[in-house]
């Protein structure tokens, strides 16, 4: 690889916080900024992830809790002198059935993908703005841009955390942070295993995609390390699709 490649993705010497590291799409993007030479703290609620990641450090954080995010955040800060990247990835959907009480998953969910979501951009950002700098990727949703039936919390969340992006993307750009979401379409995780085992639902799926399979976790590296890095510098408040298609088709 040229030295000009290597130069514009390179994360080497940044300081990143990835939540939801613990499995699926936060462990594979973990996994991606530290390969892009990036020190990486993940946060999961355990210390302990179902997927660990070499060269990965695991702290245990609830990011429903303000107070322990910011310490995981202070902690990243005090030992490696500097956050450079916030990786939203942690997040919800509930079964939602004729039992559910529709309201209490509504606020679970929009608690965690949304509110949680908010109060890590800020305290992260807060760290940032002490380097000089930084990107936060919040992981959104092709159910940020399109309906989809049966979970009106996840459809609002994500697009709620679409616009939040916008809005600290302005607000942050004075500090040199900039802020983008990259939005999944369907990958195959712990999240998606009922619609993916299901065959007529995964075949629904795999219909709405022009590329024809289900998305991977690591196909989501090139645009995280992208995002993260200096080869997105003029990049921000926007959404970039990784979803095989599925938010471009009609017919
Ligand atoms: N899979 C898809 O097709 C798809 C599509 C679009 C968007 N997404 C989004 O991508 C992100 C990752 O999804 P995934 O498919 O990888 O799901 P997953 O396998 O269920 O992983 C969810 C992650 O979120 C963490 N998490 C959940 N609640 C948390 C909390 N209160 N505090 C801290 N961490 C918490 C989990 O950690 P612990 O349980 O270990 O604490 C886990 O690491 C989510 O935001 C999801 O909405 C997924």
């Amino acid at each position: 690889m040229s030295d000009y490649l290597a130069n514009l993705f390179s994360l080497a010497g940044r300081t990143a916080v990835v939540t939801g590291a613990s499995r699926g799409i936060g462990a594979a993007l973990a996994k991606a900024l530290c390969g892009a030479g990036a020190s990486v703290t993940g946060l999961g609620r355990s210390a302990a992830p179902a997927e660990s990641v070499p060269g990965v450090s695991y702290l245990a954080c609830d990011i429903r809790d303000a107070d322990a995010f910011e310490q995981a955040c202070e902690q990243v800060f005090q030992s490696e002198g500097r956050l450079d990247i916030l990786v939203n990835a942690a997040g919800i959907t509930l079964p939602q059935d004729a039992d559910s009480d529709s309201f209490r998953v509504f606020d679970e969910t929009l608690a965690v993908n949304l509110t949680a979501a908010y109060r890590c951009c800020e305290i992260a950002s807060g760290c940032m703005k002490r380097n000089g700098g930084g990107a936060i990727i919040n992981v959104t949703s092709i159910g940020a841009a399109l309906g989809f039936p049966g979970n009106p919390g996840y459809v609002a969340a994500k697009g709620g955390l679409a616009a939040l992006t916008r809005a600290l993307a302005l607000d942050l750009a004075s500090h040199n942070i900039r802020v983008n979401n990259l939005a999944p379409g369907y990958i195959r995780t712990a999240m998606t295993e009922g619609s993916y085992a299901n065959p007529a639902r995964h075949a629904a799926r795999l219909e709405r995609m022009m590329i024809k399979r289900w998305g991977m976790p690591e196909d989501l590296a090139g645009a995280a390390i992208f995002l993260a890095s200096d080869a997105s510098a003029y990049v921000t408040g926007t959404d970039v699709f990784v979803d095989g298609g599925w938010t471009a088709k009609g017919l």
